[in-house]
């Protein structure tokens, strides 16, 4: 697998110079301009994949991020770093971890040992402690099975530097060649560390009582779930509904996503300190788009769950045309449960079950009081047509809109040059959709220019919708956050247009347009 990026390297260069051959970017643009984001995260310059070891701490928040500083494709992973204070303005920090003699640094979380039981703290200071994966690039090579084993480092000065734990790797592999991200939580009732792994085909969770000796409790998804692809990137979060706890278990898988290549799904169950259990069988996706992948929650933020998933896919990451840096994160999203109704809807298989409930997720709201409106409507009548712009031709960057019945209708970013955006609902098929087929750039990789359905998890009643735009991605929160997509598009030129239109034409009974500032 790790081969196979490398030759997506050459792959790359040979797309860069049919991008230069076909397309005719701006000329009054730059590459940064037209394509570094103004609200989500990139790296200052060079590659950047998952999240890693998010963690809240007094006061700030830690992102740390599979990167590699040295070039603008995947390579030898250090850990990037970057702080926050409201999860929307981020200061990039000196790199936190080197890949080392044990391997490459991947994936991993970070917590707060406030206790002590790892003995790593000193004069009182409790350490911060970050779990990770190395990846032995020779062992790879040399065709052996025992290259991924987890370590740990840790801050006793809030994050800033790391000291790597002479004892690693604390976790050693069986032999099994894809066993990686840890991702590390507390657990009360059983007073214990609990380690969620990937491993192939299946979720593998250890505990222990000080984050250095571990032991296996069980395994779990063999022959459960969706299996297009390689497991990735676990994370087990509890959720308080009603005084009751439910788990809910996140894993990403490369390929097989909903709309091809990377995308995360997650189950529901309960959690005893060693074993979980599913309610259900079903298959069910955090994020319908293609660009949402490895997606975590911080650490140690109470009963706040906030995630933060890399915006892109491994079938084409390596390739899209930006030129300093590659890669952003997903705006952070709040993450909440709420019960499935019963409908008939033929597309989802819901199971009736008492305990089905939906993994809903909204912009933080941290990011939302960063939006100006710029415009504000109330009750249109039924129309087939009609602008969504501020005044002075201003381009929104968030739109809202509450519409009284689900009807047919396409949001249309647009520019000059031909191209649109279009963000969508198909009310025979009850699906929402992205179709970036003539959204700009798309030679860098077949299959790109495509279009993403989701389904809708609503009777078909009022509809609301959030959608994000930035000057290269798109995320549709609809239903109250119970549908999710996030999709990237590069146009050649930027939007300059949006608009509403529906065939049968739509009545919207609020609609709220903002800009970031
Ligand atoms: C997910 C992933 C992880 C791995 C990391 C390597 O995107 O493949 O499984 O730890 O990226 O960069």
């Amino acid at each position: 697998m790790y081969f196979y990026r490398i030759f997506l390297l050459t792959a790359f260069f040979m797309a860069q110079s049919n991008l230069q051959s076909q397309v005719q970017l701006d000329a009054n643009a730059t590459n940064e301009s037209l394509y570094r984001p103004n609200f989500h995260f990139t790296p200052k310059k060079g590659w950047m994949n998952d999240p890693n070891g998010m963690i809240f701490l007094n006061g700030q928040y830690h992102l740390f991020y599979q990167h590699y500083p040295d070039a603008t494709v995947w390579g030898p992973m250090h850990w990037g770093h970057a702080t926050s204070k409201d999860l929307v303005q981020w200061d990039h920090q000196p790199i936190a971890l080197y890949p080392d003699s044990i391997g490459m640094i991947f994936s991993g979380s970070a917590v707060l040992d406030k206790n002590n039981t790892s003995g790593l703290g000193r004069n009182g200071v409790a350490p911060l402690v970050a779990i990770f994966t190395q990846h032995f690039m020779p062992g790879e090579k040399a065709g052996r099975t025992d290259f991924q084993n987890q370590s740990i480092a840790y801050s006793l000065d809030q994050g800033k530097t790391w000291t790597k734990y002479a004892g690693n790797p604390v976790l050693k592999t069986p032999n099994l060649k894809d066993f990686r991200d840890p991702k590390v939580i507390w657990h009360g009732p059983t007073q214990k560390w609990i380690m969620s792994l990937a491993v192939a085909n299946h979720i593998e969770f250890y505990s222990s009582p000080n984050l250095i000796n571990w032991t296996k409790e069980s395994e779990m998804g063999k022959d459960l779930f969706a299996h297009g692809g390689v497991w990735e990137c676990p994370d087990l979060l509890s959720f308080d509904v009603n005084g009751k706890t439910i788990w809910v278990l996140l894993v990403s898988m490369n390929p097989g996503g909903p709309n091809s290549g990377s995308a995360t799904q997650y189950m529901l169950g309960d959690f005893d300190g060693h074993v979980f259990k599913p309610f259900t069988t079903d298959i069910k996706w955090m994020d319908y788009g293609p660009d949402n992948y490895a997606g975590v929650s911080f650490s140690n933020l109470g009963d706040r769950k906030v995630l933060i998933g890399w915006m892109s896919n491994w079938n084409y990451a390596n390739l899209v045309p930006t030129e300093k840096w590659r890669s952003a994160m997903t705006v952070p999203r709040e993450l909440s449960l709420v019960k499935q109704e019963t409908h008939a809807n033929a597309n989802i298989n819901s199971s009736q079950n008492q305990n089905d409930f939906l993994l809903v997720s909204r912009p933080v709201k941290e990011l939302e009081a960063r939006f100006t409106k710029i415009i504000s409507k109330e009750k249109t009548v039924a129309e087939k047509e009609f602008p969504l712009m501020g005044a002075g031709k201003i381009l929104p960057n968030r739109i809202d809109l509450d519409i009284v019945k689900a009807t047919d209708f396409d949001i249309i970013f647009s520019n000059a040059y031909n191209e649109k955006l279009i963000v969508g609902y198909d009310a025979a098929k009850k699906q929402y959709f992205i179709d970036r087929r003539n959204a700009g750039v798309s030679n860098f990789h077949q299959g790109f220019a495509a279009m993403a359905t989701a389904p809708r998890f609503v009777a078909d009643a009022e509809m609301d919708l959030s959608v994000l735009i930035d000057k290269t991605s798109v995320e549709l929160f609809a239903d109250g956050g119970r549908t999710v997509m996030t999709a990237l598009f590069f146009p050649t030129h930027p939007f300059t247009n949006c608009s509403l239109q529906s065939k049968e034409g739509i009545s919207v009974k609020t609609m709220n347009l903002f800009s970031f500032k």
